[in-house]
């Protein structure tokens, strides 16, 4: 089998992204509005995390109506049909509800009748989780078309009397359509990896089967995200430097001739750390968190999205995402836009 000339592994069908698109809800929920809602300081939250504002679906707006929109702009940046889609994959932590899944809501919204849809759950990692598994499905020459898409409505398991995770998170959405492209360039390499050990770290114990919904749960607040903050920003850093020097390695490149790093938005501090350890200029890091906050499985595609659109990114650039989220999980991707 001939080898990529750049990886030096098999060379595959060749996966691109043709098209990207995001959506965020309208409401701007502002720092300012937080101090009157907890005991916090706008100073506090932009010093310690460096976001200004965050966005806030509405309370008939779901995760699905927010891949939804995210997913038009994608199909139509890709200039294709709904009926053109063979397989829908959504990344979320905030489905609509346990089942059926977001994607078969998606699905109808978009009346893409052809494509098979699931959810899948790796929480802010969610996004390259979803990239890798539809590459596959594209490289194998089982699908021609997928619609992968990370969409949260974070708000929804946020606990509002808790300050230190309320000032964290925000809603949105982003898609990206991978389709075969022989003569385009693609994605190079996906790097992921897991650590159970730590699920205790980040999570929301209740409302699966461990801990069905009933009142003593809702008592005790079981239905909220929970972070232990300081333990998940080191592994947050350590695990995002080791993924992202693996995917470098993989395909001999040096972070030197990377064009536009997109980390996972969760926290500035976090982001330039990463930045650091990797050798990146701050020129080359993209970030948009100040507006956003963490979207977690939105807040990769949120990026390249807005990265494609101001030209940040331009074809042939390399491209390197790099996540980590509750699970524990993480990966990397790299593109040749
Ligand atoms: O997307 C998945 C990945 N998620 C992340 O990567 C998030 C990782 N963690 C973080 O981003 C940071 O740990 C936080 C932003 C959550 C916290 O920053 P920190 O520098 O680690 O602060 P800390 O936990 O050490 O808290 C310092 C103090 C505490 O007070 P005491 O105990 O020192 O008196 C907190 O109670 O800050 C207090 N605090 C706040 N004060 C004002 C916590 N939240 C707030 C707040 N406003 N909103």
């Amino acid at each position: 089998m001939m080898k990529h000339p750049r990886t030096g592994r098999p060379h595959l069908r060749t996966v691109s992204i043709t098209g990207v698109g995001s959506y965020l809800p309208a409401r701007v929920l502002t720092n300012q509005d937080l101090e009157k809602m907890v005991s916090t300081t706008s100073e506090w939250i932009m010093t310690r995390t460096g976001i200004e504002q965050r966005r806030i679906a509405a309370p008939d707006e779901a995760t699905s109506d927010l891949a939804f929109l995210a997913a038009k702009r994608a199909l139509h940046d890709a200039r294709i049909t709904p009926d053109q889609v063979e397989l829908i994959i959504v990344a979320t932590i905030t489905p609509d509800m346990l089942f059926p899944s977001t994607a078969c809501l998606v699905q109808q919204k978009l009346g893409a009748h052809r494509a098979a849809a699931f959810d899948i759950e790796a929480a802010c990692s969610g996004f390259i989780y979803a990239l890798d598994i539809a590459a596959h499905f594209v490289q194998s020459h089982t699908y021609d078309t997928v619609l992968v898409i990370g969409a949260e409505k974070m708000s929804s398991v946020i606990d509002w009397k808790d300050r230190n995770t309320c000032v964290l998170f925000g809603d949105g959405a982003g898609a990206a359509v991978l389709q075969n492209r022989p003569t385009a360039h693609g994605l190079l390499t996906t790097c992921l990896g897991a650590d159970g050990t730590k699920a205790t770290l980040l999570d929301m114990p209740g409302g699966g089967s461990a801990c069905p919904a009933s009142v003593e749960s809702v008592e005790k607040r079981m239905h909220f995200l929970r972070m232990d903050g300081k333990e998940t920003f080191k592994n947050a850093v350590n695990a995002m430097v080791s993924a992202a020097t693996e995917a470098l390695d993989r395909c001999g490149l040096s972070i030197s001739q990377i064009r536009c790093v997109i980390p996972h938005q969760a926290n500035q501090r976090i982001i330039s750390a990463v930045g650091e350890r990797l050798g990146a200029t701050e020129e080359q890091v993209f970030v948009n968190v100040a507006k956003y906050g963490n979207t977690s499985a939105a807040s990769v595609a949120i990026a390249l999205d807005e990265a494609v659109r101001t030209e940040r990114i331009r074809r042939g650039d390399l491209v390197l995402m790099v996540v980590f989220g509750a699970g524990l999980t993480w990966g990397a991707a790299i593109i040749e836009w």
